[in-house]
């Protein structure tokens, strides 16, 4: 793939559609080729744009079996849109499949742990008996406690609400330390750690700024790692009408496989009140029936890749998601190919439940380039084309840079870059700002040119 290419996807795309324009569904791309591009529909090979504010809601859902290309699917998702706008997106991230695509895009990730930390009691819903005991459950992963510590526990977590303490772990520790020395020495060593902070470490609205991953990789326990979503999505829920969080629309939470423990009244208000608050919930998992009626009838984009349940095929015939047709289809989808289900606000005669042939990947995942000599810097491409594109130079000086980046097969020495864009004109202050965008840093650049002035020198002399 050359930059070429990349740089005008947009214009190539515009193009083929022009050559379409005898197509009966051209209106659709028409109107929709705001949104963000997802692949070509297999019958007309029409490229297709998903835009959410021309349907019902900004909710999507995203089902197929495990390998059929969701995670894909959302990982181009989520750099597509920012490539031509500037949304707010929280993606909680279990595996942490999303960290190189919101690194190109420029987003923060957190880790728990290291960038912040929660205290667990802060989220408990103490009307239910079973809230304290999920908490056992996860000191319990770390720690091993006896049935009689157990109990000792369970009732100290219980009086401390009752007293309306503030609770965390440190003060129960305390509490308990009294009669159960040993214990105490066990939760002590847990306090303080990143679900058992003494307090949480950060607001909501402080999540919503440009794309932001919640990166629970680092977390062993799938217990506690359903517990953190649960916890976020809750927190979400929450604060919808009470923290001021902003209200520019293309707002997204994305929660790829990660909002099964949730399944609860914050998931489906979530969903419910997101719309209001310029809020779209994206989930992605492996069955229809995984996914609660509020959610699936809440989302105006369905996108089905490869499935095999009855079950599944039931629902979605019976919800009127998919004909009968299509369902016959849905379990021989290769890798990357989808039906996609759209709800418009404006009907009108737009085409709403087709296939499309490939999500049509970015390849930042298989090209990168190299900047610097032994130590190599890797940039992927995606990263390096936003970059170039945004410095503002004509079409003829960004065709030089793909040859200059062919020529040397992704392989660049810096100081022969800088000197290479120097000659194309470009100055100094903004091939830094330009290194500088595809994260390169200062210490490098600055390296760099002493190199290169000092080879300077030794010429003239
Ligand atoms: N549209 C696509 N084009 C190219 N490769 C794809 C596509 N969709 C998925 N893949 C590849 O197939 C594999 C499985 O995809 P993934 O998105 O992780 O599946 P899922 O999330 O549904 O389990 C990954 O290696 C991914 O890179
Ligand atoms: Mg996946």
């Amino acid at each position: 793939m050359d930059l070429r290419q990349m740089s005008n996807s947009k214009r190539v795309i515009e193009k083929i559609y022009m050559k379409q324009m005898s197509e009966p569904d051209i209106k659709t791309i028409e109107e929709s080729s705001a949104g963000v591009y997802l692949g070509k529909t297999l019958v007309y090979g029409l490229p297709f744009f998903l835009d959410i504010s021309a349907l019902t809601s900004p909710h999507i859902a995203v089902i197929g079996m495990t390998g059929s290309g969701k995670t894909f699917m959302l990982k181009n998702f989520i750099i597509r849109n920012s490539i031509y706008s500037e949304p707010d997106m929280l993606i909680l991230d279990f595996n942490g499949e999303y960290r190189s695509a919101v690194q190109d895009i420029g987003g923060r990730i957190f880790r728990l742990g290291k960038d912040f930390k929660i205290n667990l009691f802060e989220f408990l819903d103490y009307s239910q008996d079973k809230a304290i005991d999920s908490v056992l459950e996860i000191i319990e992963s770390y720690t091993k406690i006896a049935k009689d510590e157990a109990a000792t526990l369970h009732n100290a977590i219980s009086d401390a609400i009752n007293n309306a303490e503030k609770v965390n772990l440190r003060a129960i520790a305390d509490r308990v330390g009294r009669d159960w020395p040993q214990l105490k020495l066990k939760l002590g060593r847990l306090a303080g750690s990143a679900v058992f902070a003494d307090a949480t470490s950060f607001t909501i609205s402080s999540l919503f700024k440009g794309a932001t991953s919640i990166d629970l990789s680092g977390i062993e326990s799938d217990v506690e790692k359903n517990f953190i979503s649960y916890i976020f999505v809750r927190l979400i829920s929450e604060s919808l009408n009470k923290e001021g969080i902003n209200q520019k629309a293309n707002k997204f939470i994305i929660l790829d496989e990660a909002w099964k423990s949730v399944e609860n009244i914050y998931l489906s208000r979530l969903f419910r009140e997101g719309r209001k608050y310029g809020f779209g919930i994206i989930v992605a998992s492996q069955l229809v029936s995984d996914i609660n009626n509020v959610i699936l009838s809440n989302s105006s984009c369905v996108l089905v890749f490869k499935v095999q349940n009855m079950d599944d095929f039931r629902i979605l015939e019976n919800t009127g998601i998919a004909s009968r047709e299509q369902i016959l289809r849905m379990p021989n989808l290769d890798i990357g190919e989808c039906f996609v289900y759209l709800s418009f606000k404006n009907e009108n005669n737009r085409l709403k439940r087709f296939f499309i042939k490939k999500i049509d990947g970015l390849p930042i995942y298989s090209h990168r380039i190299y900047i610097g000599d032994k130590m190599e810097l890797e940039i992927s491409n995606e990263k390096f084309e936003l970059a170039t594109r945004n410095i503002g130079i004509g079409n003829e000086a960004m065709l030089r840079i793909t040859n200059f980046v062919e020529e040397n097969e992704n392989n660049i020495e810096i100081a022969a870059f800088l000197q290479f864009l120097a000659s194309l004109g470009i100055s100094r202050a903004e091939i830094v700002s330009y290194l500088k965008k595809m994260g390169i840093n200062d210490a490098v650049i600055i390296e760099a040119y002493g190199r290169i002035s000092k080879t300077s020198i030794e010429i003239k002399e």
